[in-house]
């Protein structure tokens, strides 16, 4: 218990580097986490967390799509479903689960046990309901969980999929990442809700910045896309003085819907279609910028767990 606690209060202070099993990038933390400000120190896992403000714009066929994209750039990508309430990533997936944060959070299992492999070349962590239990949690048990998500920082990057809104503690893995993408479609009511989530985010998130780029889901036209974004980044800037960056749109296609029947994702199965497309150079474009906010893992476990009282 001591020794965990001098753990994280190391955590804190330098990255924590893992060891052993290359190219495992959700190696168990008690193989042997050692601190080594030497060992690829420069390597800051990049977390990127998928939000919105209305609910089924298309967060999670997004985030599971951009994680295979990213993948098959030759990256080690971890998809975690942060979306307590309904979690979706695996029906995308077609896999089925066994065990979840929680079981790591009640130190029933360690992260490597709760990390699964999947056949489209990512590793995927699957959610829990109650996770928000982590704000009653005894200082041994969040030292046990940041110990364990330490060893995630073997990943180049870690795309979290979460609820959409507020009302679901999702704001706690926002508050985490270094990037937030919020993920909005051209209906109206979407675009205020995602007005509505930025807001939430700039306003309730004070102690550090957070970098919000913005994407539009379900567009006809390119065109479409652009006015949709302008719209939204002039209104952030104007009432919020806030930046937001548009990082790209995903054309309406039925493709979606139908890889989503077939639980196969769009970008495996249809590796030429609009949206496949739309998604690889949005891809393209993620791996061309440097997050200004890339601190990793345990920058992450810092912020996460600092949130814990407040939401
Ligand atoms: N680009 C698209 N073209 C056509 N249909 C789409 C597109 N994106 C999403 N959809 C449709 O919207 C549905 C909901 O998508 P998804 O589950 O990814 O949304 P979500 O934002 O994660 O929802 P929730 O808020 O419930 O988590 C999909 O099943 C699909 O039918
Ligand atoms: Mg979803």
């Amino acid at each position: 218990m001591e020794e965990q606690a001098d753990e994280l209060r190391a955590l804190m202070q330098e990255d924590y580097v893992q060891t052993g099993s290359e190219g495992s990038a959700g190696s168990d933390a008690s193989e042997g986490v050692v601190k080594s400000p030497q060992v690829k120190k420069n390597h800051n896992t990049r977390i990127i967390a998928i939000t919105s403000g209305k609910g089924g714009v298309g967060k999670t066929n997004f985030a599971v799509n951009m994680a295979i994209a990213y993948a098959q750039l030759g990256k080690k990508v971890i998809l975690i479903d942060g979306d307590l309430g309904m979690a979706n990533v695996n029906v995308l997936l077609n896999i089925v689960p066994q065990y979840n944060m929680m079981h790591v959070i009640n130190k029933k299992k360690t992260m490597k046990e709760i990390v699964m492999d999947t056949e489209f070349g990512i590793k995927f962590i699957a959610g829990a309901n109650g996770f928000s239990k982590i704000a009653n949690l005894s200082v041994d048990e969040l030292d046990y969980f940041a110990t364990q998500f330490a060893s995630l920082g073997n990943a180049d990057i870690i795309i979290i999929d979460t609820g959409a809104g507020i009302a679901n503690n999702v704001l706690q893995f926002v508050a985490a990442a270094d990037e937030v993408f919020v993920v909005t479609t051209p209906e109206p009511t979407a675009i205020t809700d995602a007005y509505g989530i930025i807001k939430i985010i700039t306003t309730e998130i004070v102690d550090h910045t957070v970098d919000i780029k913005l994407i539009v889901n379900r567009v006809h036209s390119a065109d479409e896309g652009k006015r949709i974004s302008e719209r939204i980044i002039t209104i952030v800037g104007q009432f919020l003085g806030y930046k937001v960056e548009y990082l790209g749109f995903v054309y309406e296609d039925p493709v979606v819907q139908a890889s989503v029947i077939r639980q196969k994702p769009f970008i495996v199965v249809n590796p030429t279609s609009k949206p496949a497309v739309c998604l690889k150079h949005i891809v393209g474009k993620i791996e061309k910028m440097e997050p200004e906010y890339n601190e990793g893992v345990s920058s992450f476990i810092k912020k996460f767990l600092g949130k814990k009282n407040k939401y």
